[in-house]
C-alpha cells in the first residue's frame, strides 16, 4: 500500500470511565466511535497512540468502596479487572489502559498544579460547606438531601430538585440530612484552592483557544460562548474554579498541604498524559519528546455532558503549565434506548456484557452504532427493530452475500483461480466502487461514519444489481458460458474485496477472515486502488449469521429480579 509522505502523528483518547462500575453500553459507543476512526487512520498509513484509563479518585468511589467493605485501591482493581472482557469483546483496540491513581498521574497532576501556582494562576480562599459530624468529612452536594427550597418536596438532593427542577446551593435546604449518616450536618469553614479561570489572562486565552478554525464542533462552540457571555445579571459561568478537597478523600495529594486533595476533575484528564507515559515506558519511547512535537496532534473523544472541563479547564490547565493543548475535541451526543435515557433501575438497558453472553456478533453492533453516529453532537437511538433490519438487510443481505453467492462457484469450477479479464462491465463496475475512496475517506476523517457506511451500501447494490443481471446461478447451468461465470464471479470477489477495504474500520474481525479468506495480507486503504488481478483465493468459511428476533427480546427483557436481604 502507498505510505502518506508524512504519516500524521495522532495521540487518541477516550473519556476515562469512573471505576465506580463495569462499562454500560453508552461507553461502548464512545469506544467503538474512536476506535473505527483510529483504525481508519491506521488503514492509511497514519501512526496512532490510542490510550484511555480508570478514573479511580473522588468521593462516590471512595464511599462505595467502604461500603463494600474494601481499600479504595482494591475496589478500582477490582472494576478494572472487569475491563477487558467488554474491549476484547467489542474489538476496541486500545493500546494501553492505564489508572488515575497510577503514580504517573500523581506526579504529572502535582507538576501542572506547582506550574499553576508559579503562573500565579493557584487562589486560596475560604468556603462554607456543610460537614457531616458522625462521618468526620465534609460532604460533597451530592450527599446532602432535604426538602426544596422551591417547592418543599422531600428527600430532594442538595444541588437540584427532581421534582420542580430548581437548582440550587445544599446550604439552601431546609431539614438538610446527611445521605451517608443521616445526621444533621454542620456549617463549616474549610480552605480551599482555586484555579483563577476567570482571570483576564485565561479568559483571553480560552477565547482564542476555543475560536482556532477546526478544532471543535460549530454546536461546541456555540454552547462555549454562552459561558463567556454575560446573563442579565452581568455573571458569566467561567468562573474560578475549586480544585481541592479535604480529607478523607481518595485522590491526590496537593502539594504543600496535609489533607488537601486534587478534586478528582482536576487529575482525571491528566490521566491522559499518565496514561500516554505508561504505555510509552512501556514500549521503550521518550515520553518527554514526543508529547512537546508541535506535528503530533492530541484528540479527545468525549461526551456532550462533558464538554466544559475538557475545553475549558483542560486546556487552560495545558497552557499555562507550558504543555501544548489538544488539536481536537470530537463531542459525541448520548446513547439512548427506544428513545428512552438509559436507565438500570427502570429495568431498561443493553448490557453489553449479556450481549457477549448471548451469542450475539460484536461487530454487528459496531456496524449499527457506526450506521447512526456522524460528526455533530446528536443522541444515539438504539431501536431493535431498526438494528435487526440494518444487520440483515444490509450488513448480510446487501454485503456478505455478494461473496456467498460467488465463492462457491469459484471453489468448485475454478480452483479457487480469479480470472483476470472480468468483461467490459466488470471493469466499469469495479472502477466505480475504486472512485468514491476519497470520498469515503474523507467520511470516516470528519467522523460521518452513517454517511460513509450509506455510501457503501450503494456500492453493494449496484453490485447487486450486477449480479441480478448476470445470474452466474444461470450461466452455471449453461454450457459454453464458463469465461462468463469466471469473470461474474471473479468481477464480485473483487468487488467485496474493495468494500471489505472500506468497511474495515467498522469491521475489523470481519475483515481478518475476509483477508484470509481471499488469501491478501492485510487490507490498508490504499488497496482500494489496486486490482487483485490474476489470483487463488482460499476457502470460503461462513462469514456471518443473521440476527435472531429471539436474541434481541432475551437481550433487552429487564433482568432477573434481586434476592434482596441475603447479602451480609
Ligand atoms: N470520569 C469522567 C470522565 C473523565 S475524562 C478525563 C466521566 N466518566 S463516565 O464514566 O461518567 O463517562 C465516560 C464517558 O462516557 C463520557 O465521555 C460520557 O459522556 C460517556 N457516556 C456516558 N453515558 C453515555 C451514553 N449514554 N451515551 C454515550 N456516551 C455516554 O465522565
Ligand atoms: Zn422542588
Amino acid at each position: 500500500m502507498s505510505t502518506p509522505a508524512t504519516p500524521r502523528r495522532l495521540f487518541v483518547t477516550t473519556a476515562l470511565p469512573y471505576a465506580n462500575a463495569p462499562f454500560h453500553v453508552g461507553h461502548m459507543m464512545e469506544y467503538i466511535q474512536a476506535d473505527i476512526w483510529v483504525r481508519f487512520q491506521r488503514m492509511r498509513g497514519h501512526e496512532v497512540h490510542f490510550v484511555c484509563a480508570d478514573d479511580a479518585h473522588g468521593a462516590p468511589i471512595m464511599i462505595a468502596a467502604e461500603k463494600a467493605g474494601q481499600s479504595p485501591q482494591d475496589f478500582v482493581a477490582g472494576i478494572a479487572a472487569t475491563r477487558p472482557k467488554y474491549l476484547q469483546g467489542f474489538h476496541i483496540g486500545f493500546d494501553h489502559w492505564h489508572s488515575t491513581d497510577a503514580p504517573e498521574n500523581h506526579e504529572l497532576a502535582q507538576d501542572i498544579y506547582r506550574a499553576l501556582r508559579r503562573e500565579g494562576l493557584i487562589g486560596e480562599r475560604t468556603i462554607q460547606q456543610f460537614y457531616d459530624p458522625v462521618k468526620g468529612m465534609f460532604l460533597p452536594d451530592r450527599y446532602v438531601k432535604g426538602e426544596c427550597p422551591k417547592c418543599g418536596a422531600k428527600d430532594q438532593y442538595g444541588d437540584s430538585c427532581e421534582v420542580c427542577g430548581a437548582v440550587y446551593a445544599p446550604t439552601e435546604l431546609k431539614n438538610p440530612f446527611s445521605a451517608l449518616s443521616g445526621a444533621t450536618p454542620e456549617l463549616r469553614s474549610s480552605a480551599h484552592h482555586f484555579f483563577l479561570l476567570s482571570s483576564q489572562r485565561c479568559r483571553d486565552f480560552l477565547q482564542d483557544w476555543t475560536a482556532t478554525p477546526g478544532r471543535l464542533q460549530p454546536e461546541v462552540l456555540n454552547k462555549i460562548r454562552e459561558w463567556f457571555t454575560p446573563d442579565e445579571q452581568g455573571h458569566v459561568s467561567l468562573s474560578d474554579w475549586d480544585i481541592s478537597r479535604d480529607a478523607p478523600y481518595f485522590g491526590i495529594r496537593i502539594p504543600d498541604t496535609e489533607d488537601k486533595y486534587f478534586y478528582v476533575w482536576l487529575d482525571a484528564p491528566v490521566g491522559y498524559l499518565a496514561s500516554l507515559k505508561g504505555h510509552f515506558a512501556k514500549l521503550g519511547l521518550d515520553y518527554e519528546s514526543y508529547v512537546a512535537d508541535p506535528a503530533v496532534e492530541q484528540i479527545h473523544f468525549i461526551g456532550k455532558d462533558i464538554t466544559y472541563f475538557h475545553t475549558l479547564f483542560w486546556p487552560a490547565m495545558l497552557h499555562f503549565s507550558g504543555r501544548k493543548t489538544p488539536n481536537h475535541v470530537f463531542v459525541h451526543g448520548f446513547l439512548q434506548l427506544s428513545g428512552e435515557k438509559m436507565s438500570k433501575s427502570r429495568g431498561t438497558g443493553l448490557s453489553p456484557l449479556r450481549y457477549l453472553e448471548l451469542g450475539m456478533n460484536p461487530e454487528w453492533l459496531r456496524y449499527y452504532l457506526a450506521a447512526k453516529l456522524n460528526g455533530r453532537v446528536e443522541d444515539v437511538d438504539f431501536n431493535p427493530d431498526d438494528f435487526i433490519a440494518r444487520v440483515n438487510a444490509d450488513l448480510i443481505g446487501k454485503y456478505i452475500n455478494i461473496a456467498s453467492r460467488a465463492a462457491g462457484f469459484l471453489a468448485k469450477r475454478f480452483g479457487g483461480e480469479l480470472s483476470a479479464d472480468l468483461g467490459v462491465e466488470g471493469r466499469v463496475l469495479l472502477d466505480g466502487l475504486r472512485a468514491p475512496a476519497e470520498a469515503i475517506a474523507e467520511l470516516y476523517e470528519t467522523r460521518e461514519f452513517g454517511k460513509a457506511l450509506r455510501e457503501v451500501m450503494a456500492l453493494a447494490d449496484r453490485v447487486n444489481e450486477y449480479v441480478d443481471q448476470h445470474k452466474p446461478w444461470e450461466l452455471a447451468k449453461q454450457a459454453g458460458m464458463d469465461a462468463a461465470l469466471h469473470d461474474v464471479c471473479s468481477v464480485c470477489i473483487e468487488a467485496f474485496r474493495l468494500l471489505t477495504v472500506y468497511l474495515k474500520p467498522v469491521l475489523p474481525a470481519l475483515a481478518a477472515q475476509v483477508e484470509s479468506f481471499l488469501a491478501v495480507p492485510p487490507l490498508h486503504w490504499g488497496d482500494s486502488a489496486r486490482a487483485l488481478g490474476k489470483h487463488r483465493i482460499g476457502a470460503y468459511q461462513h462469514l456471518m449469521q443473521r440476527v435472531d428476533v429471539k436474541q434481541i427480546d432475551a437481550l433487552l427483557a429487564p433482568p432477573e429480579p434481586i434476592e434482596i436481604g441475603r447479602a451480609s
